[in-house]
């Protein structure tokens, strides 16, 4: 086929999905970037790259996973894949901060397409149990911001942090090494915590070049993307790209997302002693966050921004529709109280939302059950299909 009758063929096409797709025009973004993305062309004549079903995401804390976990959970359901979910007993984090291990698998998930829970990162364990042609994500933040949420989030569970003075953050930083307590059981998260998720020493000297080189060479042969907290749209951008999914699939809420970015911001002064203290934390965030941008450079920026700008205004149309035009309602009470995981004290926990009464109205069943799920906070929806994918587990097993 020459290149003429391949674009005909492909303006054929387009032309024909817009028209299919105007219909509900929630969908209409998905046309425009299909056929718009200049680095893509003809990717609906070509023969089209199945979409990559194999994909392990190592959610890291405080650096809003959530978003991702809730995505890779949708895309599972909606694809009929099998998710890798732990034994009742290891609640939903496979009994973090132990290793990863099989023995916290849930037997009925021990082979499975999707993993995206937390977990302290074991590379060999992960790769023995996950299918061969997996592609491995994970996702960082600037550690000075991780660091101020992370401080306020388990203030009281780190002694570390209970023991300064009037409990600031500014009084932590000024001289950590008198507050730090190392062997405490939570001590993780006072320190390099994406390090320690990740499976490597949080302890070990930063000023030993060695053991960052090969960290940092070791995660880049691990992970395909390494999203970027910050970049969060374009990562995803990037990582559809990668996965071959489409932009349904990379659908989600900026629910929790915006009360995070009316936080006020730590001073300069304090972002870089949060660097400095967390420096192996600083090493990979500096390489990867470097590393995405090369990956957008070669997507090509505007192609990026545009299916960016896409996505927005898809997450807008579909949250326009499902609440009505209201303002989303958290759903502080109205969640199974039995599915929520441990809570730090204080009201910082991350909810769901409820739907309108009426938000059903004028929607298609597909938009409806988009709207349902699409609410739900990660560890809900995990412990949903980790019932229903038990119970079928049960079900095989006791003929
Ligand atoms: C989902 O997968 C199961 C087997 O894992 C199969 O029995 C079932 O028919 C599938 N359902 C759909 C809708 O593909
Ligand atoms: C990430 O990298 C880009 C490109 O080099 C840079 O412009 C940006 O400031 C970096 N972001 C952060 C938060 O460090
Ligand atoms: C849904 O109900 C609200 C009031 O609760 C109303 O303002 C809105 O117009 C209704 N929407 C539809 C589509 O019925």
């Amino acid at each position: 086929m020459n290149h003429k009758t391949r674009f005909v063929l492909s303006v054929v096409f387009c032309t024909s999905v817009i028209f299919l797709l105007h219909r509900d025009n929630i969908w209409r973004w998905i046309t425009d970037t299909a056929c718009g993305c200049p680095s893509f062309p003809f990717q609906f004549v070509l023969p089209k790259k199945p979409k990559h079903t194999n994909v392990a995401f190592i959610k890291t804390h405080k650096t809003a996973g959530t978003n991702m976990q809730t995505m890779m959970m949708r895309f599972a359901d909606r694809h009929n894949l099998t998710v890798m979910l732990p034994i009742e007993s290891c609640h939903v984090d496979f009994c973090y901060p132990q290793w990863f291990r099989a023995s916290n698998v849930h037997p009925g998930m021990l082979s499975a397409n999707i993993l995206a829970s937390h977990l302290r990162f074991d590379k060999k364990e992960v790769q023995r149990l996950m299918p061969k042609d997996t592609i491995y994500i994970t996702i960082m933040r600037e550690p000075g911001a991780l660091f101020d949420s992370a401080f306020h989030y388990y203030l009281h569970h780190c002694r570390g942090f209970l023991s300064v003075p009037g409990h600031s953050l500014a009084g932590f930083l000024a001289d950590p090494r008198r507050y730090y307590q190392r062997n405490e059981p939570l001590s993780h998260f006072t320190k390099n915590t994406m390090t320690f998720d990740l499976g490597k020493d949080k302890d070990h000297p930063a000023t030993d070049t060695a053991y960052v080189q090969a960290f940092l060479a070791e995660m880049e042969e691990t992970f395909s993307l390494v999203m970027i907290t910050e970049y969060f749209d374009e990562s995803l951008v990037v990582l559809r790209h990668l996965l071959s999914w489409d932009l349904e699939d990379i659908l989600y809420f900026r629910l929790n997302m915006r009360k995070e970015s009316t936080k006020k911001q730590l001073s300069p002064d304090l972002v870089s002693k949060a660097r400095v203290w967390n420096a192996l934390d600083t090493y990979l965030y500096v390489y990867f966050n470097a590393s995405l941008w090369q990956k957008i450079e070669a997507l090509g920026p505007g192609c990026v921004e545009r299916e960016v700008r896409e996505l927005r205004q898809a997450q807008d149309n579909l949250m326009r529709s499902c609440f009505k035009g209201k303002k989303p309602l958290r759903a502080a009470k109205l969640i199974n109280i039995e599915s929520r995981p441990w809570q730090p004290a204080g009201d910082m926990d991350v909810m769901g939302y409820v739907l309108p009464d009426n938000f059903s109205h004028g929607l298609s069943q597909h938009t409806q059950e988009l709207c349902r799920k699409i609410i739900l906070p990660g560890y809900v929806y995990g412990k949903m299909i980790q019932r229903s994918q038990a119970k079928r587990y049960k079900a095989c097993h006791q003929q």
